[in-house]
């Protein structure tokens, strides 16, 4: 069969031929329809996320670790936990018969591959406790991630949503999403810590982070009073980190700011299969849009590299 193989640290997948798949008892052999290809997928092929050490002790290897793919019954499912040096971006994967589950009917392939990004958006909700009327912040609103939060706080009845981005024609976009006001990151820092305050209105509930790095450490300094205060909580769930890994975080900021952070899987244990139910019933009836980009396996080294696809996921189909 054909998938896309890795070689080398950082380097770009290539279309060749690989051995067939030959599963073993308690495992089946789905044709994959649609696979999404993710900043975590790029970070392990370069070896910069803390789960790459597998993949690269692996090299060759095929990169992705979950998609959808069809049963031979015909039944399409969605797939996960495939391990070095077999990934999804492949005509075929063996998995094993517990990881996998059938999508609902009405999604399409290429979309359902985005669905688990959608369902990150609902973090502001389990791991937050949104509450109908409450101001959503979106940190990196402007990617894949941050556009369907966006939908998501309007479709959870956030009353004011704001969204930060670093591109001015990605950011006047967003206001077609729902979004009520936007902040350019790339301002100065005082800039910016000022932006972040005067657009906070009566203050940010619940703030979604995709981007954690300089401006979360900025919007935590516009977060911090500069008098004795005893503000109103303001809950931040930390999703991504596009901007870097890690910032300086004063013991001021914390004390009596309010702010409270949260990570993304707080709660969702218990509150992932109501989440992954909603998220579908909005992507049925056309509530909440999945922004895709198809391309076929041939054509990965190409699909790969490309830096232009600001907001919509790169999925890639079969030929
Ligand atoms: N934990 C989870 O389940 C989960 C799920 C999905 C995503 N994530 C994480 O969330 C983050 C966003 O994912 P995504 O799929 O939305 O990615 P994406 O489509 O590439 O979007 C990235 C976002 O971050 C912004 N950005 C990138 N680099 C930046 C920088 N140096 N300074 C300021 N802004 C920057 C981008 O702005 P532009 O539009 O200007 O490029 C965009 O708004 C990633 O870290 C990803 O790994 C986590």
């Amino acid at each position: 069969m054909k998938a896309a193989v890795v070689t080398a640290r950082g380097g770009v997948p290539e279309y060749r031929d690989v051995p067939d798949p030959h599963p073993a008892e308690g495992q089946a052999v789905l044709r994959v329809e649609a696979v999404a290809v993710e900043n975590v997928d790029r970070a392990i092929v370069d070896g910069t996320h803390y789960t790459a050490a597998a993949f690269q002790a692996a090299l060759p290897a095929v990169p992705c670790f979950d998609g959808v793919g069809r049963t031979p019954d015909g039944t399409l499912v969605g797939f996960g936990g495939l391990q070095p040096p077999h990934g999804a971006l492949a005509e075929y994967v063996v998995v094993p018969d517990r990881q996998w589950a059938p999508i609902p009917e009405g999604i399409e392939a290429p979309t359902a591959a985005v669905l688990a990004t959608a369902i990150t958006g609902m973090c502001m909700k389990t791991a937050a406790g949104l509450q109908p009327g409450e101001t959503v912040l979106v940190q990196g609103a402007t990617g894949v991630a941050g556009r369907l939060a966006v939908q998501i706080a309007r479709l959870l009845g956030a009353g004011r949503v704001v969204g930060t981005g670093r591109d001015t024609t990605a950011l006047a976009s967003l206001a077609d999403l729902g979004v009520d006001a936007v902040i350019d990151t790339t301002a100065p820092d005082d800039d910016l810590v000022r932006s972040y305050r005067d657009t906070a209105g009566e203050g940010y509930d619940v703030i979604v982070d995709f981007l954690w790095g300089r401006p979360t450490e900025l919007l935590c300094r516009a977060l911090t009073p500069e008098s004795f205060a005893l503000p109103k909580p303001t809950r931040l769930v930390q999703v991504g980190e596009a901007a870097g890994e890690a910032f300086e975080l004063p013991a001021r900021a914390l004390r009596t700011s309010g702010l409270e952070i949260y990570g993304a899987a707080r709660n969702l244990m218990t509150g992932m299969a109501d989440a992954y139910a909603q998220v579908v019933e909005w992507v049925r009836s056309g509530e909440l849009h999945v922004d895709v980009t198809t391309m076929p396996l041939s054509g990965i080294a190409e699909a790969w590299q490309r830096t232009d696809l600001r907001g919509s996921r790169l999925v890639i189909v079969p030929d």
